[in-house]
């Protein structure tokens, strides 16, 4: 059974689904999640749930990536994770973290990668007038939300949208999206996902 480190910065729904996704047969277990924010709610989702948290607060570390990189590394070493699964952790990695988890992380990210990488994916794609967006699930390399794609779930944009609407019916596909690529993929299987 590979052991899974989560790592999150915010309401964690993401989060709870893969943790509500690892049981039975499951290939995978959570061992640990992981949030840069004391506040974030998914904590308490987390330790509803029996899994362990730990806090490694960004901020103290101002810009020096590596000793907070360093931190987490710490941080997460106990639980001695397989693989690790960003879901809604909103810092950057260097490659300095990124390169020994190399083929071992993933990340899901609310557009259709390639396009809208970064932040503000939503309000990208309405200003750009695109029809249909959706999210992905990729490996974690060290170039912003790039490497290898391992699953896509589409949905329309329509007229009526805003940006509140359009996330909020892209995340109930990252919500079916992310366990199933997870799934998959811990089973040593790293064929795409492609929903809709
Ligand atoms: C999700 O939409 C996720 O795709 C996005 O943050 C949200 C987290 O929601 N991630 C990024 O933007 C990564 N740059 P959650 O905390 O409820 O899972």
């Amino acid at each position: 059974t590979k052991r899974v480190a989560i790592f999150i910065s915010g309401g964690g729904s993401n989060m709870v689904k893969l943790l509500e996704s690892m049981v039975g047969d499951h290939p995978a277990r959570a061992c640990v999640v992981l949030s840069n924010d004391p506040q974030a709610k998914g904590l308490e989702h987390a330790e509803a749930r029996g899994v362990p948290t730990e806090v490694v607060r960004h901020h103290p570390f101002g810009k020096d990536r590596a000793a907070f990189e360093h931190a987490i590394s710490g941080a997460i070493a106990p639980y001695a994770p397989d693989l690790i699964c960003l879901a809604g952790f909103m810092r950057k990695l260097t490659a300095e973290f990124v390169d020994p988890w190399r083929g071992k992380m993933l990340n899901i990210h609310p557009s259709l990668l390639p396009k809208y990488k970064g932040l503000h994916t939503h309000a990208r794609a309405l200003e750009a007038g695109d029809t249909v967006h959706g999210c992905t699930v990729h490996e974690v390399t060290p170039a912003l939300d790039d490497g290898p794609i391992l699953g896509q779930a589409r949905v329309p944009v329509l007229p009526d949208d805003t940006e509140e609407t359009l996330a909020a019916r892209v995340l109930t596909q990252e919500h079916l999206l992310y366990p199933q690529v997870l799934a998959r993929f811990a089973s040593g299987d790293r064929r795409p996902v492609l929903l809709s």
